[in-house]
């Protein structure tokens, strides 16, 4: 890919280790099992592995994703209707990882006090989870970063929360390989210099499956080491 002007790190899938791909692939394709959904903080399970979580817009395609990285077509809950997951839903990932669905932010339609009430909910998990190792934010890559988006990663920021931005919706920019990767070099540019963002934007299809080998990876590397035996 020669003359693209894209580094071929950000080109998911052409710089990947075949065999990271392989031992992600695997662990993903395991067991994977619904643990808990706390719509109140008291109600949030134990900490006990790593944890992962998905934040974004509503409608954003976090639960698509969750579906698309544990192959599994009903996981987690999606929906045409913005603001569907309305808890914190916990996934227990072959006891290795704890994938952890977020509810939307900036939706609306339940009233400003449900809405003050996630986001409550949402700050009080970021801040406080002391086995959180990333955020993944989400943004469709249609879209780019958002008001919403700038306010979740502000806040992360200042709580020293470790996050990492992944586009979504990547196939609905059309055959224009190229675009989704400009786009991802343009949302790396504007996050630059934000002290707890990752620095590789990934860019994802869970329609098409595009980039979710690569978010695999890079959420792999995050899980407990797999117990020998
Ligand atoms: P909330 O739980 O409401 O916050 O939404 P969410 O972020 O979990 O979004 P969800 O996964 O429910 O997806 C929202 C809509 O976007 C659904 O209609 C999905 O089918 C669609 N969608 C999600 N991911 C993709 C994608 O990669 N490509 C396309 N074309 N559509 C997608
Ligand atoms: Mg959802």
């Amino acid at each position: 890919m020669a003359g693209s002007g894209i580094p071929a790190a950000d080109r998911p899938g052409e710089a990947l280790d075949p065999e990271a791909i392989e031992a992600a692939r695997k662990l993903f394709a395991g067991p994977c099992d619904f643990v808990a959904g706390a719509a109140r903080v008291d109600s949030l399970p134990p900490p006990v592995l790593p944890e992962v979580a998905l934040a974004g817009r509503s409608n954003v395609g976090k639960s698509s994703l969750l579906n698309a990285l544990t192959g599994r077509r009903a996981l987690a809950r999606t929906s045409q209707t913005p603001g569907r997951t309305q808890q914190i839903n916990f996934f227990d990932l072959g006891h290795r990882l704890m994938l952890v669905d977020l509810p939307g932010y900036g939706y609306a339609r339940a009233g400003r006090g449900a809405v003050q009430k996630w986001s409550q909910l949402i700050e009080l998990y970021l801040k406080g989870r002391a086995r959180l190792r990333r955020v993944l934010v989400l943004i469709d890559a249609r879209r780019g970063v958002g008001p919403h988006d700038r306010t979740a990663m502000d806040m992360m920021d200042a709580a020293a929360v470790s996050y990492q931005v992944v586009l979504t919706k990547a196939d609905k920019l059309g055959k224009d390989e190229n675009a989704a990767h400009e786009i991802a070099a343009a949302v790396a540019e504007a996050i630059r210099g934000r002290p707890a963002a990752h620095p590789e934007v990934l860019v994802t299809s869970s329609a098409t499956g595009e980039g979710i080998d690569a978010l695999r990876v890079a959420v792999a590397a995050l899980a407990q080491p797999a117990q020998l035996g």
